[in-house]
């Protein structure tokens, strides 16, 4: 068994190989490619790669990934970059014969005002976010790329690929020191740095009554395999052909404000936090129905408090390897 995971350098990626390292895969069974070694959005490339690489499986977890900064600068890079990558991945998988491929996806996928939980069956019932909506464009397209397959091979050649959507992640291999980082991320590095300072107040952006949903990567990474390894028939039992993907949430969300006290609590910042309600909040709730993984038999194991301390911990080890005085 053979096992490419694209994208094995990001939070996701890495944590997908650590899942596959703790399950008993040998290290010489999983089959990886550097960013400089392949560029994903080299057709040609692509093609050579997957052409001269037998391989079992594909887990789909490269693309180009950030916030709202990100998203709302390099819209182009956005949209383009995450067409072809699953796109090139997608179809050279296919005509070099692969049976099995994961790809990841994200909940801005759904509409921008969408019941709460967000089900699966809330796919393009409304409109998208704009500050994100090239991404969120791209990767339904990664959904659709996988269904289409699946629907036109599956039956002749056993074509089987799958997505899931993640709600917001957490955990080793986050970025803490780029200006568009995720909440968790940016929230242990700037309450870090305040108790290293000294500084007695820390201010956040917006009111911090929104609600989000937060899980630790090595969930997500279990739930892949899990997804990935489910018989076709308990997938298929499961899901629609044209509404296949398979949302991966933690189960309950939190406020920003609750968020912002437990990080500040794993930190050891004893401070004010403050908030900057002129600043914008984005969605009031985002938060992920998760009934059909927790039907197929996959919960997180990781509570909040537990994924904090590890995440505090791997930023520790990131910030001494930036600056060994500062710790
Ligand atoms: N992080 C989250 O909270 C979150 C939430 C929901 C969904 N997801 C999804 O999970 C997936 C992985 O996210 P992540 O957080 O792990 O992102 P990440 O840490 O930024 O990792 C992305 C990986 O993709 C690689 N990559 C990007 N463009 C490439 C290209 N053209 N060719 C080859 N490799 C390329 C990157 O390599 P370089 O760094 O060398 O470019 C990096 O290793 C994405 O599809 C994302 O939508 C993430």
């Amino acid at each position: 068994m053979k096992i490419y995971v694209a994208g094995h350098r990001g939070m996701v990626g890495s944590a997908i190989v650590r899942t596959l390292l703790a399950q008993g895969v040998a290290p010489g069974d999983i089959v990886t490619r550097t960013h400089a070694e392949l560029d994903l959005c080299n057709q040609q490339a692509v093609n050579a790669f997957f052409a001269a690489t037998p391989l079992d499986q594909v887990y789909l977890a490269a693309g180009r990934v950030g916030g709202i900064y990100g998203n709302n600068t390099f819209p182009a890079e956005f949209i383009y970059q995450n067409l072809m990558i699953q796109a090139n991945v997608v179809h050279a998988a296919h005509t070099s014969g692969v049976k099995k491929l994961l790809a990841l996806g994200s909940s801005c996928i759904y509409p921008r005002v969408a019941s709460q939980p967000m089900a699966e069956g809330a796919l393009l019932t409304g409109t998208l976010e704009p500050t994100n909506e090239p991404y969120a464009v791209a990767k339904i397209a990664g959904i659709k790329l996988c269904e289409s397959y699946n629907r036109q091979y599956g039956a002749s050649q056993g074509t089987d690929y799958r997505s899931v959507m993640p709600t917001n992640l957490y955990g080793p291999g986050d970025q803490y020191f780029t200006d568009s980082s995720h909440v968790i991320p940016a929230l242990i590095r700037r309450f870090h740095e305040a108790k290293r300072d000294g500084a007695t107040a820390v201010s956040i952006w917006g009111t911090g009554t929104v609600r989000r949903e937060f899980l630790y990567v090595d969930d997500m990474a279990a739930a892949s395999v899990f997804v990935m390894n489910l018989s076709m028939e308990r997938y298929g039992a499961n899901t629609q052909p044209m509404c296949s993907h398979i949302n991966v949430g933690y189960g309950s969300d939190v406020t920003i404000l609750e968020a912002a006290q437990a990080i500040a609590q794993v930190v050891g910042y004893h401070g004010q936090i403050h908030f900057d309600a002129s600043k914008p909040d984005g969605a009031p709730r985002k938060w992920m129905d998760s009934t059909r993984i927790n039907q197929l038999g996959w919960t997180p194991k990781c509570t909040f408090t537990q994924g904090l301390g590890q995440a505090y911990a791997d930023f520790l080890l990131v910030e001494k390897a930036r600056s060994p005085q500062a710790c």
